[in-house]
């Protein structure tokens, strides 16, 4: 449930027309409606009410300050996975004890800076960030809370590239090799051992995938639990998927209560990582039309309409050959026509539809690519010095631009002419 919905034949995001917000802000731009962002929260959060959790947003997903700042507001904490993303936090006044910094690559100056703010713990992914860490917080003279990411060797069924809970994804430690490692951390004088953690990928269709690895972690913290190491955290990631086209993903009231009931036997706090299930259907992407045309000679006329939206704003299309629905603003009429919705970009693979029956569009319309939440704006790019889109955030009858379209002098930043001669 979102709340883009048409109100006498022209799409409004809750009480706001987009085409009076196009008028203002120009196109492309993001658009994110609070309403449905604190559902979405809401509705994941309270899956787990009466179970002491800890619901802390992906920033990937979606990273602008005021979308971190409405979750920091409802309780949530944050799953980073850079410096950047911890100063986006912080920022955002997310509280530092419900950070989690996870990710495969931390160096050392992001760890120090982690470290510095007090975050709740590391998601250490490697023996080598095991040492890494211990030498900081020895630096620091404090204590680094931690969990090992366990790699489970899970199919998670979904898209290969966002696929990282087997064992042949780069991700966690493999639980044969984590016990031994948990070990040689409980001997270290600057570690702190708090939790097991596990995340084993994105847009996930199916609870089986999570249970299966929720199981293995279980036995692994048995393990832990005989050797005298008690976990205070279990970390279970994120990874529920949305509809984008006609998936059919769980609801997060059914994931939430299929993770209880395996955990029923479990005295820990659970941390949740979501991402994509709470933003990815509360924003939009809205471009204009700039041309139509036809171009003949194949075994079909082939019809484009050219869009000032390009992969570099929204790059899921070209990236995984993701499928987003793609509206009018202004309420389409009967006739259709089968297009491929492309950007301006040099690119052939720059398309945010392929052979999309759509009702007929003209120069000027506004589309809204539905779905765009999540994975969108935080993947936007600079290709083809292409100016990065502006951010807007509806509440109720207002909007707000959250982020001022760039202009061409953010492009030069940091950039100077030689003077090596
Ligand atoms: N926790 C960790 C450690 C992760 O790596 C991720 C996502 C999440 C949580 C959040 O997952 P979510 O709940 O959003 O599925 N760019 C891709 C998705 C990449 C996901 C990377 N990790 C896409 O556009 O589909």
């Amino acid at each position: 449930m979102h709340h883009f919905k048409y109100k006498n034949g022209a799409l409004h995001c809750e009480d706001v027309s987009i085409r009076d917000i196009a008028d203002q802000v120009g196109t492309p731009f993001y658009l994110y409606s609070t309403a449905t962002l604190k559902r979405h929260f809401q509705a994941f959060d309270s899956g787990f009410d009466g179970v002491d959790h800890l619901t802390c947003f992906a920033v990937k997903a979606c990273s602008n300050i005021a979308v971190l700042n409405l979750f920091g507001q409802m309780g949530g904490g944050a799953d980073i996975v850079s410096g950047g993303e911890l100063f986006r936090a912080m920022k955002a006044g997310v509280d530092p004890k419900k950070i989690i910094y996870s990710g495969v690559g931390k160096t050392l100056a992001e760890m120090r800076e982690a470290m510095y703010a007090g975050i709740l713990m590391f998601n250490v992914e490697s023996p080598q960030e095991l040492d890494r860490l211990q030498d900081v917080g020895a630096e620091l003279g404090g204590t680094a809370r931690i969990a090992f990411r366990i790699n489970p060797d899970v199919d998670p069924k979904t898209h290969a590239y966002i696929s990282t809970g087997l064992a042949k994804n780069k991700f966690g430690v493999p639980a044969g090799e984590a016990l031994q490692e948990y070990l040689r951390a409980r001997d270290m004088e600057n570690i702190e051992i708090v939790g097991v953690s596990c995340h084993i990928g994105s847009q996930l269709t199916q609870i089986e995938p999570f249970i299966e690895a929720l199981r293995k972690i279980k036995v692994f913290v048995g393990r832990l639990e005989k050797e005298g190491i008690t976990i205070k955290y279990l970390d279970l990631g994120g990874g529920v998927g949305i509809t984008y086209d006609d998936e059919r993903p769980p609801h997060p009231s059914d994931y939430a209560k299929a993770v209880r009931e395996e955990l029923a036997d479990m005295d820990c706090t659970l941390i949740l990582e979501p991402g994509r299930v709470i933003s990815g259907n509360a924003g939009i992407l809205v471009t204009e039309v700039q041309y139509t045309k036809v171009n003949s000679g194949g075994e079909n006329d082939k019809r484009f309409v050219i869009v000032d939206a390009a992969m570099n704003d929204l790059t899921r299309p070209a990236l995984y050959g993701a499928y987003h629905e793609i509206i009018p603003v202004r309420e389409g009429g009967e006739s259709m026509e089968q297009v491929d919705i492309v950007g301006p970009i040099c690119e052939t693979g720059d398309f945010m539809a392929r052979d999309r029956m759509m009702p007929e569009v003209a120069q000027g319309d506004l589309l809204a690519i539905m779905s765009s939440g999540a994975y969108g704006f935080s993947m936007s790019s600079n290709y083809n010095s292409r100016l990065r889109a502006a951010e807007v955030l509806v509440s109720d009858s207002r909007f707000q631009i959250i982020r001022y379209r760039e202009e061409v002098e953010d492009l030069l930043r940091g950039e100077s002419i030689s003077a090596l001669g």
